[in-house]
C-alpha cells in the first residue's frame, strides 16, 4: 500500500483555526459541549477545542457501526456513553469524517432526546458522494472525493492514525 498526500498538516492546521473562529462567532455565550466520537476524532477535537477561544467542555462517546457504507440499514451501537447531561446546553458533535452518514444520523437522533438547547455537527472531512442517510453538517473542514483516507486520526486496521498529514491509501 502507498500513501499519497491529500491534506498537509499545515492545511489542516489553518482550516481548524478557521473553524474554531467560526464556532466562537456562532456561540457567543451559553454552555458549549464538544462531544468527540471515538476514536478517530480525538485528534481533531484536541486541535478544534484549542482553536475555540470561548469556554467549552469536552466529553467522549464510543460508537460502533455494522454494515456501514455498504447498506442503508447499518446498525449503530453505543459502546461508551457520555458522562455529562446535555440538557439546556449547546452541543457540537465533533467527528473526523462523514461517510454514509449512518453513524451521525443515528447519533443526532439519540442526543436530541436528551434535551440539548441546540445540536450541530462539526466534521473535519465529508465525503458527500457516499451518503446513504441525510446528515445536516454545520461545520465542514474539507469536502473530499470518495477515496480511502488515513492519518490525523483516521485509520486502516488501527494503523496510520498518528500521521500528521491526511493521505490517500492506495495499492502500489
Ligand atoms: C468513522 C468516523 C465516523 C464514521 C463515519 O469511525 O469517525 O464515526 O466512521 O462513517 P459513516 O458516515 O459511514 O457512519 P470508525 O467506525 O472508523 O471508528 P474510529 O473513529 O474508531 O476509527
Amino acid at each position: 500500500m502507498a500513501l499519497r498526500p491529500l491534506l498537509s498538516e499545515e492545511q489542516i492546521r489553518k482550516r481548524v483555526l478557521e473553524m474554531g473562529a467560526q464556532i466562537d462567532a456562532d456561540y457567543p455565550d451559553g454552555k458549549l459541549f464538544l462531544i468527540c466520537i471515538l476514536k478517530g476524532a480525538c485528534y481533531f477535537l484536541a486541535d478544534l477545542s484549542r482553536a475555540i477561544k470561548r469556554d467549552a467542555q469536552v466529553d467522549f462517546m464510543g460508537i460502533s457501526s455494522y454494515g456501514r457504507g455498504k447498506t442503508s440499514s447499518g446498525e449503530v451501537k453505543v459502546t461508551k456513553d457520555l458522562d455529562i447531561s446535555l440538557e439546556g446546553a449547546d452541543v457540537l458533535i465533533v467527528e473526523d469524517i462523514i461517510d454514509s452518514g449512518v453513524t451521525l444520523n443515528y447519533l443526532t437522533g439519540l442526543l436530541k432526546q436528551r434535551k440539548p438547547k441546540s445540536i450541530r455537527i462539526a466534521a473535519l472531512l465529508d465525503k458527500p458522494e457516499r451518503r446513504l442517510r441525510p446528515v445536516d453538517v454545520a461545520y465542514v473542514g474539507f469536502r473530499i472525493p470518495d477515496e480511502f483516507v488515513v492519518g490525523y486520526g483516521l485509520d486502516y486496521a488501527e494503523k496510520y492514525r498518528n500521521l500528521r498529514d491526511i493521505c490517500i491509501l492506495e495499492p502500489e
